[in-house]
């Protein structure tokens, strides 16, 4: 065994990175292979991998150009004394601006530092219709810095001081605050006060791996880790932005060159069933494909006996059908024995797995009787809710049992006390 790990972590380079969708689909969703080399790295189908990502160097370039900084400046982080340029590189998170900085400014923008902006009115009576014209003017705040025939009537804070307060006492100002914002955002509404680079990382949020779900098995290509990646992409104030991890994968790792620190997480729970002859039941829309495909390939491997059931969606057919010829060629030999496909965006109806759950009930309810598995894998907020809750009714309808009892059977007796309902979900 290896000792790799997030501390420590292995090496790698992509062997292949490419993208899985139809032409014309709105999604970027990569299958990207990472070469384990003489790692000696071992996983079994079921496990994920850890992947150490870095930062965008034109976001390191722009907030070093807005602070006027070389970063070559050395600075203390979590991890020792590093240059500032290493800190914004590998250290800090720095696509999202952290609550803990901008809470972490709080006394310095109170201190007085910025302009005071105060607005005046002078009335000429000569002038315009209501006799009034307004004005604004900068000035230090000082009383007696008030030109002459001038009255003032009123003084605002600084504008980043007013800002400040708003995102700390309101919550949900802080979230919509953050979630479309990167240090040069904040930079643009902070930055006049003055950073030391000390002062500009402490608080920013620790630089964390990302895991993904493996998408082959061990035995299908040795010395080789699939992964199956949806890019995050977005827009926010007229910049293009990418997820930290999902954009370095896309952006920036060079097959064959770039390094990738990489370790691996292993499961206990999401695993195959030790008899091979069980029954597995695996949802699995989106990138929630990425373990089965692992387990069908194991299963093929291992020549396992039961049968397989997959359900798998996405936006449309043409567009998002990951793995297409593969999931067909298993289909076509029979090694897929039933394969439900939900496309929630190819007609005017959104049609999720759980309703072809719903259509399929009875047999679902078979196949759990006598024994076999139910996985999940995919997004946890929504979709592994309402397939959990479609699991239960099916339960009760098919299985004879009141909505508690269904319950009952499916979250104490399948997934803690038997271990076969499983989920990876995200
Ligand atoms: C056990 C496990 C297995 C996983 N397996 C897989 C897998 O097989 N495949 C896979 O693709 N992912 C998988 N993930 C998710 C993966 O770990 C990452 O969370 C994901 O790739 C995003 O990482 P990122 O660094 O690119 O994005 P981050 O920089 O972390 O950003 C992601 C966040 O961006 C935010 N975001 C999204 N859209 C917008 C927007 N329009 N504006 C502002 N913010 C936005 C969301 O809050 C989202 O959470 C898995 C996670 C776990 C825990
Ligand atoms: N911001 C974006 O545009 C965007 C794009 C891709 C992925 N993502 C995020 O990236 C992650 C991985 O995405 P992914 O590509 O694996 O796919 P995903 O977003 O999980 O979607 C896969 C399929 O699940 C459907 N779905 C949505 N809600 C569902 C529910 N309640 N029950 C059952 N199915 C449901 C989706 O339909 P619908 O989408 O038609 O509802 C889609 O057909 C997710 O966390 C997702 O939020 C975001």
């Amino acid at each position: 065994m290896s000792d790799w790990s997030a501390k420590n972590p292995y090496s790698s380079n992509l062997n292949e990175n490419y993208v899985l969708n139809g032409e014309g689909s709105l999604k970027e969703t990569r299958h990207i292979v990472f070469d384990l080399g003489d790692s000696g790295l071992q996983y079994k189908a079921g496990d994920a991998l850890g992947v150490i990502p870095r930062c965008p160097p034109e976001l390191v370039e722009g907030i070093l150009t807005t602070c006027g900084f070389s970063g070559e400046e050395e600075v203390e982080t979590h991890l020792g004394a590093c240059s500032l340029r290493e800190a914004l590189t590998d250290r800090y998170e720095i696509h999202r601006i952290s609550k803990k900085w901008i809470k972490g400014l709080g006394s310095r923008l109170s201190s007085g530092s910025g302009s005071i902006e105060i607005r005046i009115v002078h009335r000429q009576r000569t002038s315009s219709q209501d006799g009034s014209v307004v004005m604004d003017w900068r000035g230090s705040g000082v009383e007696d810095d008030i030109p002459d025939g001038y009255v003032e009537i009123g003084s605002a804070r600084d504008p980043a001081e007013v800002l400040w307060a708003e995102l700390t006492e309101d919550p949900k100002a802080m979230e919509d605050y953050i979630w479309s914002r990167d240090y040069i955002d904040g930079l643009a509404d902070f930055g006049h006060i003055g950073f030391t680079p000390q002062q500009l990382v402490e608080d920013m949020d620790r630089l964390k791996p990302r895991l993904y779900s493996i998408a082959s098995s061990p035995d299908f290509e040795p010395g080789a880790i699939h992964l199956t990646v949806a890019i995050v992409r977005y827009n926010h104030h007229e910049r293009d932005r990418a997820g930290l991890c999902t954009g370095f994968m896309a952006d920036r790792c060079e097959i064959d060159e770039t390094e990738i620190g990489v370790f691996m997480s292993p499961t206990r729970s999401f695993v195959l069933p030790e008899d091979g002859s069980t029954d597995v039941i695996m949802v699995g829309p989106g990138t929630g494909i990425a373990p089965f495909r692992a387990f069908l390939q194991q299963r093929e491997i291992d020549g396992a006996s039961g049968r397989n059931w997959l359900f798998f969606g996405d936006w449309t057919e043409e567009g998002e059908y990951l793995y297409r010829e593969e999931m067909e060629a298993w289909r076509d030999s029979g090694f897929i024995d039933r394969h439900d496909l939900a496309w929630s965006r190819a007609g005017s109806e959104k049609v999720y797995v759980q309703h072809l759950m719903k259509q399929n009930g009875e047999q679902i309810w078979n196949w759990i009787d006598g024994g076999g598995y139910f996985y999940v894998c995919g997004d946890k907020n929504y979709m592994a809710r309402d397939v959990h809750t479609t699991l239960i009714e099916i339960c009760s309808e098919f299985g004879g049992m009141s909505e508690d009892e269904a319950k009952e059977f499916v979250e104490t007796g399948l997934m803690k006390t038997e271990k076969r309902y499983l989920r990876d979900v995200y």
